[in-house]
């Protein structure tokens, strides 16, 4: 067990914090914040493969240039910039290490990637957002015991099916009186173990929907059938399990 010094949160919060079973680090008392921080590290994440796009569907170029170590150098900068937790400093939160092991899968995901990113003649590869978000998701749940996924109502890949819970809270979402992105959290069981479980909405783009959206049940660049989204609506959630105690 380590012994946790109180400090100053840039996030605001000053919390007791308590010890938290993986990897021994330890986990501030706010753990609503954490959950926001995993999945604003996600996204953040998800966000770089989406500029990179053009650059790894480049069917005339070999290496792109775009690995695992940019990956995570982007992540922690601009997760810098919006939390003002920089993850390049030793035990920066408390709960630093998690926040790393999320950026370790990051990188990890992008290296394993790189054959298929730096291949040469063919176009789509593949290696999209969703995709990424998914692996990392299962890296990171090797690493701390963490759920973390995309998951939507009208799944494509099974491991983003949404389980009892995630399934109620989409419903939810998907009502017209939820407010827009406003995120549930609660504390709750899974197992027979407390947790929490945050779930952040996210709704569909204009840059959605050449995969997403209509006509329903064309094949997109994919090969998946287009659900026939529009835009603005719901699309699915990232979904955050965080064990307790
Ligand atoms: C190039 C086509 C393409 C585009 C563009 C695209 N997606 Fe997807 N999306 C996919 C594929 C393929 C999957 C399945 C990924 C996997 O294997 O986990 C997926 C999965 C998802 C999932 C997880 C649930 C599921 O279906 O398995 C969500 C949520 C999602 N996409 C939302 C979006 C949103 C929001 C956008 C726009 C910001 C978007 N997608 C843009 C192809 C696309």
């Amino acid at each position: 067990m380590e012994v946790i010094r109180m400090r100053t949160m840039t996030m605001g919060a000053l919390a007791v914090f308590i010890l938290a079973g993986w990897t021994g680090s330890a986990l501030a008392a706010n753990e609503g914040e954490v959950a926001e921080h995993l999945i604003e590290l996600v996204k953040i994440g998800r966000g770089v493969v989406s500029e990179q796009m053009a650059n790894i569907n480049d069917q005339t170029k070999g290496d792109k240039g775009f690995t695992g170590d940019y990956m995570a150098a982007q992540v922690m900068d601009r997760f810098k910039k919006r939390t003002k937790i920089d993850l390049r400093i030793p035990n920066a939160v408390p709960q630093a290490n998690l926040y790393l092991a999320l950026v370790e899968a990051e990188k990890e995901v992008v290296d394993e990637a790189q054959p298929v990113i730096n291949k040469v003649g063919i176009s789509f590869k593949g290696f999209i957002p969703a995709v990424f978000a998914r692996r990392t998701g299962e890296h990171f749940y090797k690493k701390s015991g963490v759920r973390l996924k995309l998951t939507g109502i009208d799944y494509r890949n099974p491991s983003n099916k949404p389980d009892d819970f995630e399934a109620e809270v989409l419903r939810m979402f998907s009502d017209a009186r939820h407010p827009k992105g406003q995120s549930y959290v609660r504390n709750t069981m899974l197992d027979g173990r407390p947790v929490l479980r945050m779930m952040d909405p996210e709704y569909a783009a204009a840059s959605c929907l050449g995969c997403h959206g209509s006509p329903k049940g064309e094949r997109d660049v994919s090969g998946h059938k287009k659900e026939g989204w529009k835009e603005g609506e719901l699309a699915g959630a990232i979904s955050v399990v965080l064990p307790l105690k």
